[in-house]
């Protein structure tokens, strides 16, 4: 099939110069290059737009944080506003009170709240505190699982078949020279797999600080916890006195409450990020008053020693608290009514056409897979090199048609898209469909 991606010139030669100044020529190893990366110039609603003056619609949403799309009028005058009056003090702002308690009315586990600069810091602060809270240092988390680039929360993140390991599934560094000490640290499970969680826990429960579990992990293949699995966390986060951590960094968006609400988990801690700072960066870490209490000077030195000095920027929670007012029950209801459009009119395309490909989603995320059938675990969602290839000829031929999705990842809808944007996708899968089975 003929290859619809094609960066302009002006990418192009901005990638040339980039070379020559940063490794690899970016900042992000999640950004796309083909070989050239695409580099934009601006966003409106639900579009963006390249430096070569193309327009495309924004499914990727950077990575799932513009749950408003791109220049939402509301955070936009709100920085406007905040800005001019100063953009950051060591000192709290009425700011940082007006957002945690939007958080804490509306995730039910979130009693107090902290707030950093990233998703991977409100991780690290997470496991930090559970190893206060416990007096033990092991982290249970899940093959496959994406948590931010702290190194006990990265681990076996890209496990694959021929790492798989007999049994239970292999404890892998991400990054090189991650110390051995780290991996000792460190037990992985399988996400729905209730059995192999009772077996770890049999065995080292008592060494558990906490589970680090996403409710409906993107990376791993955009798919939620069973109920089942949901009652195992529980019993035997209550049997043996360790700490659950939901990380909510992306799946927040799956609904107004969050994720772990949605799926019925009751967790000690949350972290969240992205779609709370409305554009700009964040992270928060939220949970019980006890807990939370590891992070408190109140009386004396914390236990766990928090700070940043982005932390609770004022910029940053301005953006938040206008994007968060806006994401509304009416607001995430009629992204789900379009995802469930957009989900239907997909698996429609697929099935008449016979093309091997399934979508999972919920709320404003969803995935396509290259696959008949769509995954419920890690292992199933792994993609073949042929697999990927697949996706990455979608993605190309969704560009050539002013589309822009991730085959990395997940893609998401947002508030400025309506009905009309959802034909669009559709239409456009189909064809490529259609092109495909002939
Ligand atoms: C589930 C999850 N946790 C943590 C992170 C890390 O967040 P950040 O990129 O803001 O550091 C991400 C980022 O995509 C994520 O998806």
């Amino acid at each position: 099939m003929t290859n619809r991606f094609a960066p302009g010139p002006v990418s192009e030669s901005l990638y040339h110069r980039a070379l020559k100044v940063m490794p690899g020529g970016t900042t992000r190893m999640t950004v796309d290059r083909i070989p050239t990366p695409l580099y934009m110039s601006k966003g409106e609603g639900a579009y963006a737009y390249d430096v070569d003056g193309r327009r495309f619609l924004d499914l990727v949403g950077d990575y799932t944080v513009l749950l408003h799309g791109h220049n939402f009028a509301p955070v936009v005058d709100a920085v406007r506003d905040q800005i001019s009056v100063g953009s950051c003090y060591a000192n709290p702002t009425e700011l940082e009170v007006e957002l945690a308690e939007l958080l804490c009315e509306r995730i039910p586990a979130i009693e107090k709240v902290r707030f950093v600069t990233t998703g991977t810091e409100a991780v690290m602060f997470a496991i930090k505190a559970a190893r206060a809270f416990t007096g033990r240092t092991r982290v249970l988390k899940f093959e496959g699982c994406y948590h931010g680039g702290y190194d006990w929360a990265e681990a076996s993140e890209n496990n694959a078949p021929e790492n798989w390991g007999e049994g239970r599934p292999t404890v892998r560094a991400y990054a090189a020279g991650t110390p051995e000490y780290v991996l000792d640290d460190i037990v992985v499970g399988k996400l729905n797999d209730a059995e192999l969680l009772r077996d770890i826990f049999a065995e080292q429960g008592d060494q558990v600080a906490c589970i680090l579990l996403d409710p409906m992990p993107s990376r791993a293949g955009l798919f939620g916890v069973s109920p089942e699995f949901v009652e195992a966390i529980h019993v035997m986060r209550e049997k043996y006195s360790c700490v659950l951590i939901c990380d909510e960094v992306l799946s927040l968006r799956v609904a107004y409450h969050g994720s772990s609400s949605f799926f019925g988990l009751s967790p000690d801690l949350i972290t969240v990020g992205k779609t709370i700072g409305g554009g700009l960066p964040i992270g928060a870490i939220g949970g019980s008053s006890e807990l939370m209490s590891v992070f408190s000077s109140e009386n004396g030195s914390p236990e766990v020693p928090q700070g940043g000095t982005f932390s609770a920027n004022p910029i940053s929670l301005c953006a938040g608290i206008a994007a968060v007012r806006h994401a509304t029950p009416e607001a995430y209801a009629n992204l789900s009514r379009l995802n469930q459009r957009l989900q239907a009119g997909l698996s429609e395309a697929f099935k008449r056409t016979g093309a091997r490909f399934s979508v999972t989603g919920l709320g404003s995320l969803f995935r396509i897979h290259p696959k008949d059938i769509a995954p419920k675990d890690y292992r199933s969602f792994h993609q073949s090199p042929e697999e990927r290839n697949r996706m990455r000829e979608l993605s190309n031929f969704l560009f050539g048609s002013g589309i822009w999705i991730s085959p990395l990842t997940s893609a998401c809808l947002s508030t400025p898209m309506g009905n009309h944007e959802i034909s669009q996708i559709v239409e456009a899968v189909s064809e490529f469909c259609q092109l495909e089975a002939k």
